[in-house]
C-alpha cells in the first residue's frame, strides 16, 4: 500500500470559529493505481489534496493519520515535510500558479526539478542534458516554442501554458504519489487527450500513483482505476470506476452519474440533482445529502450512516445497512 489515510478530520478556522470540513476519511490507495475523487463544488476535494501534501493553508488544522510509503505526514513538523515534498507526493494545483515561483524563470524552476529526482536516482546529470530533458517533456505536452518559454516568467504565460508547465514539472519529479487538481481544466479537449495519456504513461512506467480530482465524473472514467464520491467532507462511495458509473450505490452518485451528457439527441436533457450543497456552518442532522435525496428514510434524517463495506465497494448510505 502506498497511501493510508485513517480517520482524517480537517478543520479551517474561520470567522465563525473552527469548522470541520473533512470527516472521517479512511482510504487506501495501492501503489500504481489511479484514483479519480469526484463531487461538486465545495465537496472538499481540494482541501484532501491538501491535507495529503501536507501543504494546507496557516487556517487548516489536521487531525488524524496520512501515512505515505510507511511515513505518518500527519505527524511530522513543517521542518521535517521538506524531504517529502516534491518527490514522495507533488500536487499539481487547481490553481497552477500557486505551484510556481513567481520571481524565477520556468526554466530554472523546470530544472531544479529534474535536478532533484536525478539527485534522487543518485545521478550526476550536466547543465545542458537536464535542459534538453526539460525541453521534451514541454514537446510532449505539446507547447509550441518551449525555447522561448522557458525563458520567461509565469506571469508570462497563459493559463494553459502555465498548466502545462506544472504538469511537465510533476513528469520531471516523478513522485511517489502524485496529487493532480483539476489539472486538465485550462486545456483544449485535444491537448487534455493527450495530457491524460501522459500521465497514463507516468504511471504505467514508474507505478507512481495518482489522486485525479475533478468535477468531471466522465474524465475520472477516461483515467481512473477506481472513484472516490465526496459530499459535505464525506467519502459516500468507493469503488470500481466502471461499477460506479454503471450501478452507482450512493443515490448521490446516482445523481452525479445520470447528469453526465450521453451524447444521445432524443436524450440530452440532464436531470441535475435538485436543490444546493450544505454550508459547513449549517450541516443537516443524519445524513448530509438527506434533504436532496429521493430515497430518504427517517432513519436518514436522524442518523449519519457509516461508510461501509458492500459488494466489494464502500458506501454510507441507510438503504444497504
Ligand atoms: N482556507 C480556507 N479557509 C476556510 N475555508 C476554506 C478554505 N479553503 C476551503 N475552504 C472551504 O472548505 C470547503 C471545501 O473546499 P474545497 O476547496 O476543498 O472544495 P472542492 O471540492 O475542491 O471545490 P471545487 O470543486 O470548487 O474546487 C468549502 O466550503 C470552502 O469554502
Ligand atoms: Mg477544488
Amino acid at each position: 500500500m502506498l497511501l493510508e489515510i485513517r480517520n482524517l478530520n480537517v478543520y479551517y478556522n474561520t470567522i465563525l470559529g473552527w469548522t470541520k470540513v473533512l470527516s472521517d476519511i479512511n482510504l487506501d490507495v495501492e501503489r500504481g493505481e489511479i484514483v479519480g475523487i469526484v463531487g461538486e463544488s465545495g465537496s472538499g476535494k481540494s482541501t484532501l489534496g491538501h491535507a495529503i501534501a501536507r501543504i494546507l493553508p496557516p487556517n487548516g488544522k489536521i487531525q488524524g493519520d496520512i501515512i505515505i510509503d510507511g511515513v505518518n505526514l500527519a505527524k511530522l513538523k513543517d521542518s521535517e515535510l521538506q524531504k517529502y515534498r516534491g518527490t514522495w507526493v507533488f500536487m499539481i494545483f487547481q490553481n497552477p500558479l500557486n505551484s510556481l515561483n513567481p520571481v524565477k524563470k520556468v526554466g530554472f524552476q523546470l530544472v531544479e526539478a529534474a535536478k532533484i529526482r536525478h539527485q534522487r536516482e543518485g545521478k550526476k546529470v550536466n547543465e545542458r542534458d537536464l535542459i534538453n530533458e526539460v525541453i521534451q517533456v514541454l514537446k510532449d505536452l505539446r507547447l509550441p516554442d518551449p525555447q522561448s518559454i522557458i525563458d520567461r516568467y509565469p506571469h508570462q504565460l497563459s493559463g494553459g501554458q502555465v498548466q502545462r508547465i506544472v504538469i511537465a514539472m510533476s513528469l520531471l519529479l516523478k513522485p511517489k504519489l502524485l496529487i493532480a487538481d483539476e489539472p486538465t481544466s485550462a486545456l483544449d479537449v485535444t491537448i487534455q487527450a493527450q495530457v491524460i495519456n501522459l500521465f497514463k504513461q507516468l504511471n504505467k512506467e514508474l507505478n507512481t500513483s495518482i489522486l485525479f480530482i475533478t468535477h468531471d465524473i466522465s474524465l475520472a472514467y477516461v483515467i481512473a482505476d477506481r472513484i472516490i464520491v465526496m459530499y459535505a467532507g464525506r467519502i459516500m462511495e468507493d469503488g470500481k470506476v466502471e461499477e460506479v458509473l454503471k450501478f452507482p450505490m450512493h443515490p448521490y452518485s446516482q445523481g452525479l452519474v445520470s447528469s453526465i451528457p450521453t451524447g444521445d439527441k432524443n436524450n440530452n436533457k440532464l436531470p441535475a440533482i435538485p436543490g444546493n450543497p450544505p454550508s459547513f456552518f449549517a450541516l443537516p442532522t443524519g445524513c448530509k445529502f438527506h434533504p436532496r435525496c429521493s430515497k430518504v428514510m427517517n432513519i436518514c434524517k436522524e442518523k449519519e450512516p457509516d461508510l461501509i463495506n458492500k459488494n466489494g465497494r464502500r458506501v454510507r448510505c441507510w438503504l444497504y445497512e
